[in-house]
């Protein structure tokens, strides 16, 4: 019998589970007829630099043409910036593609891929969709367990992912255990070090990192201009790596992977330091408040070197986040991520995050209301 296009999916894949991404503010809207803040996607609150959004629409004018398919003007401007060589420098559709450009150029059938479980998903996702076998090692205190993961590697160990800080915990590991762990790891593994989140990490430093990869042949460190840059819906991020795992990854990129305004946006983005400070300083502010704000409700949040809060809820974290919605505020329920007592909240401006702790302190004191009525 003739099996169909839907049997011959391999399994690997087929059981792949779906990535969920925070819902759109517009749909939330259109759906309860309110005004939403968005609190769910580890975006940058205070939006791109003006100069950024000008050279996009400067870019635009060219829409007709393909773009730099190398990005060699933002790969040359990485490398004057980092003291790195411009073939050091990949430029990808976000750091996503290069999440899956790792594992599609290393792993294969018969070999394993490494991450944390509580951690990033679509590291997993990688991992699976390559055929290799996926190794979750368990967290330590919501964060990686290094030394465990150490211990974990195998003759088929292939790629190890790290986030660092982790989303969705937003907990850091230091640079001496980064070194450590990797005086650990055989040179033949790819340790791949995902640091979208750390500009925001007092105690990270990203030149040091670098000076790492200068002694490492086998780090590929992952960053970001959907963060602290502001360019989420851009999609476009880059890896600092060995010339030859990039050459690698160039063959399997999609040709053209990043448009030419998202390369102009990044330029800019870079450009206005002032633009990042000021993101940087109001989220250190603004994570503060809210973690404070939660915390005076009697909520546990775990300290975060990143733009979003964790903290575990109980059992109903899941209905907290959809009582939270007809309220205006979306946030995130961690189930699918392993938490399935967790919600994640990403910090967002001073006004949205007032609008969150409201929201939360009215829910929470409805739920004691219902709490005391239920025991009397
Ligand atoms: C740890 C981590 N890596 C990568 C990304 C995705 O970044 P990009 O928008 O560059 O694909 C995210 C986004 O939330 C993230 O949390």
């Amino acid at each position: 019998m003739t099996r169909t296009i839907e049997e011959l999916i391999p399994d690997y894949i087929r059981g792949l589970p779906v990535y969920v991404p925070g819902r759109p503010i517009e749909e939330v809207e259109r759906e309860l007829k309110i005004h939403a803040v968005k609190l769910a996607s580890n975006e940058n609150p205070l939006g791109p630099s003006p100069r950024a959004v000008e050279a996009a629409k400067q870019a635009l004018r060219d829409a007709h043409r393909y773009p730099d398919g190398g990005a060699h003007l933002l790969r040359e401007t990485l490398a004057a910036r980092t003291g790195l060589a411009a073939e050091e420098l990949f430029v990808g559709l976000g750091s996503s593609e290069i999440i899956d450009l790792a594992s599609r150029v290393l792993l294969r059938p018969g070999l394993e891929g490494m991450t944390s479980s509580g951690s990033y998903a679509p590291f997993s996702v990688a991992i699976r969709a390559s055929g290799a076998d996926l190794v979750l090692v368990p967290q330590k205190r919501f964060a990686f367990d290094l030394e465990a993961m150490a211990q974990a590697i195998t003759p088929k160990t292939g790629v190890i992912y790290l986030a660092n800080p982790n989303n969705p915990t937003g907990t850091a590991f230091g640079l001496a255990q980064l070194e450590e762990f990797l005086g650990r790891v055989p040179e033949s593994v790819l340790v791949v070090l995902d640091e979208a989140y750390v500009h925001y990490a007092p105690g990270l430093n990203r030149r040091k990192t670098e000076e790492i990869f200068r002694r490492r042949a086998n780090l590929l460190i992952l960053r970001t201009f959907s963060k602290v840059y502001g360019l989420a819906g851009m999609r476009i991020g880059f890896a600092i790596g060995r010339p030859g795992l990039l050459a690698a990854m160039n063959k399997l990129k999609t040709p053209f992977n990043t448009s030419g305004v998202a390369q102009a946006a990044a330029l800019a983005a870079m450009d206005d330091r002032e633009h990042v400070t000021r993101c940087i300083e109001t989220n250190a502010i603004e994570r503060a408040r809210l973690s404070e704000g939660l915390s005076k409700l009697g909520l546990r949040p775990v300290p975060s070197e990143t733009n979003f809060i964790f903290m575990e809820v109980g059992p109903e974290a899941k209905e907290i986040c959809g009582e939270l919605l007809p309220l205006g505020v979306i946030v995130r329920p961690l189930g699918w991520m392993g938490f399935p007592e967790a919600i994640r909240i990403s910090v967002g401006t001073a006004e949205e995050n007032g609008k969150c702790l409201a929201a939360m302190a009215e829910i929470l004191a409805k739920r004691a209301g219902k709490g005391e009525l239920a025991a009397r």
